[in-house]
């Protein structure tokens, strides 16, 4: 029979368009863990749904744009200014963000947060109602509408509301909370009951799911099964679907002659001293400060260390319009400027930090040559970087440091040394054992990453959500 059509529908599309003029678009593919991982995805009919980063206020534009993002099976969603500040800059990255990572917002942004929540909350439900809409238009009988990331919790409902029969499944790519945290959030019922709208609902770990269905049956009072959550006889399938990468694109990028030339360059560039690579968005997530701080720590125990070893910082900017993102910003600079200025000598400085995004071919080279990567996430859903790392390291096989607070610490966790990133101390002591291990310890703890991240793939993961989401479909259907 026919192909099963997909309809992706995440708030950020693949690509991000810059205007170039009237009627003129350049498209740029977007940063980050949700966009990677589904461009790992191939050799399925599908079609994306989202918005493309920018403010398209007039006709003829939007009509230029929707042209260009359909050769690449893109859809947009027009937001205008004001519902991306409440909605995206507002609800999704001030608050969500926040508190499904477990962090509380700043003392003096707390009461403002609190006065605005309602207005955002609408604008949320608003936005989210513009993504459904969307659907709608481009949906044919037999589709499957996969919804992704907190930014559409609203959206299961809105579909269903509008078509019983659509096939609807929702991703979460950030940890779900404790009970305990989410409780807090004014909201809590109706996004809840809003996920539940959809037939299977996605994490990446099995805590992460554990903690929706208590968040169901503590708050809704409704009763958890190992299925799922049950609510007057109707189930909403819950379960992990740990993501993956397309590894072999990472490893086919290695052979590139571009590549071998960035190789060549950094191994130069960087002869006699040790390298050790951080990658992550510029996002208060990500432990950006601690980890710089723990690199200061061991420096100043490991004197001799001192221009033996350097730290590139790869800091992606992103939500820049946000003003939490903006202070990370401004902390970051100045303690990189003091350590820099601290240990750096004439010809030499201890961190090179980059504000801005690389191209995928100097990502590779970067991952392929270094001996040490750093991550050191407070908390993170997957942390994809990891294992992007690993895939690179096939020759070096060099060792990954990462924050038990990432989800792949349970994927990666026997390869990698596991540290808490709030110690700094106990991250400096991984650092020097990192840059000291054995290559026989090396090449064990390789060999396990190595094994999980090749054989656990994007596509496997997109295979198995989008199977066992008509797997559940069918089995409602003989149930009534
Ligand atoms: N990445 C990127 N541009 C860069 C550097 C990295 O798009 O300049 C990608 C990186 O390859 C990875 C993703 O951004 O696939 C980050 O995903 P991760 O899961 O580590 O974290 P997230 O940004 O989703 O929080
Ligand atoms: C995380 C989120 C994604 C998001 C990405 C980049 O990975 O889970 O949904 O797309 O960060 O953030 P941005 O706000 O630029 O889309």
């Amino acid at each position: 029979g026919m192909k099963q059509r997909l309809l992706v529908v995440a708030n950020r599309l693949p690509v991000s368009a810059n205007r170039r003029g009237e009627d003129h678009w350049s498209l740029e593919i977007s940063a980050g863990g949700l966009v990677s991982a589904l461009l790992g995805v191939k050799d399925v009919d599908a079609k994306w749904i989202g918005w493309a980063g920018v403010n398209v206020p007039d006709e003829i534009g939007q009509r230029a744009l929707t042209r260009a993002l359909a050769e690449k099976r893109c859809i947009p969603v027009f937001l205008d200014e004001e519902i991306v500040h409440q909605y995206y800059n507002g609800y999704c990255n001030n608050i969500l963000w926040p508190l499904f990572h477990y962090l509380g917002l700043p003392q003096e942004d707390r009461l403002a947060t609190t006065r605005n929540f309602e207005s955002q909350f609408n604008a949320y439900k608003r936005a989210n109602q513009m993504f459904a809409d969307v659907v709608y238009e481009h949906y044919q009988e037999g589709d499957v509408i996969w919804c992704h990331d907190y930014h559409l919790m609203f959206l299961p409902k809105c579909l269903k509301d509008h078509n019983i029969n659509m096939k609807v499944g929702w991703f979460l790519h950030t940890p779900f909370p404790s009970s305990e945290i989410y409780r807090t959030l004014p909201s809590r019922s109706e996004l809840l009951r809003s996920v539940l709208c959809a037939d299977l609902v996605g994490f990446h770990t099995y805590d992460y799911a554990r903690h929706f269905v208590s968040a169901c049956t503590r708050i809704l009072g409704l009763e958890g099964t190992p299925e799922g959550v049950e609510d007057q006889g109707r189930l909403t399938r819950v379960a992990a679907f740990p993501i993956g990468i397309d590894s072999e694109r990472f490893k086919r990028a290695l052979e590139l002659t571009a590549v071998k030339r960035h190789i060549n360059e950094l191994t130069q560039r960087f002869a006699g001293r040790k390298v050790m690579l951080g990658v992550d968005r510029l996002d208060m997530i990500k432990g950006i400060p601690q980890k710089i701080l723990a690199f200061e720590k061991f420096l100043e125990e490991n004197p001799l260390w001192n221009d033996k070893v350097v730290l590139l910082q790869i800091a992606v900017p992103t939500r820049t319009d946000v003003p939490e993102y903006q202070k990370l910003t401004s902390q970051v600079h100045e303690i990189v400027g003091r350590i820099n200025g601290r240990f750096g000598t004439l010809t030499a400085v201890p961190i090179h930090h980059l504000d801005r995004s690389l191209d995928f071919h100097a990502l590779c080279a970067l991952y392929a040559v270094t001996d040490v990567a750093l991550v050191t996430s407070l908390r993170d859903g997957m942390n994809l970087v990891s294992y992007e790392y690993v895939a690179c390291q096939g020759s070096k096989k060099g060792v990954l440091i990462l924050s038990e607070f990432a989800g792949a610490a349970q994927s990666l966790g026997a390869g990698a040394i596991l540290v808490n990133p709030w110690n700094i101390t106990e991250v400096a002591n991984s650092i020097r054992h990192a840059l000291t291990m054995s290559p026989d310890e090396r090449e064990k703890r390789h060999r396990h990453n190595y094994a999980h991240v090749t054989t656990h793939t994007a596509q496997d993961w997109a295979e198995t959500f989008v199977c066992e989401l008509n797997e559940t479909v069918a089995e409602a259907q003989l149930r009534t």
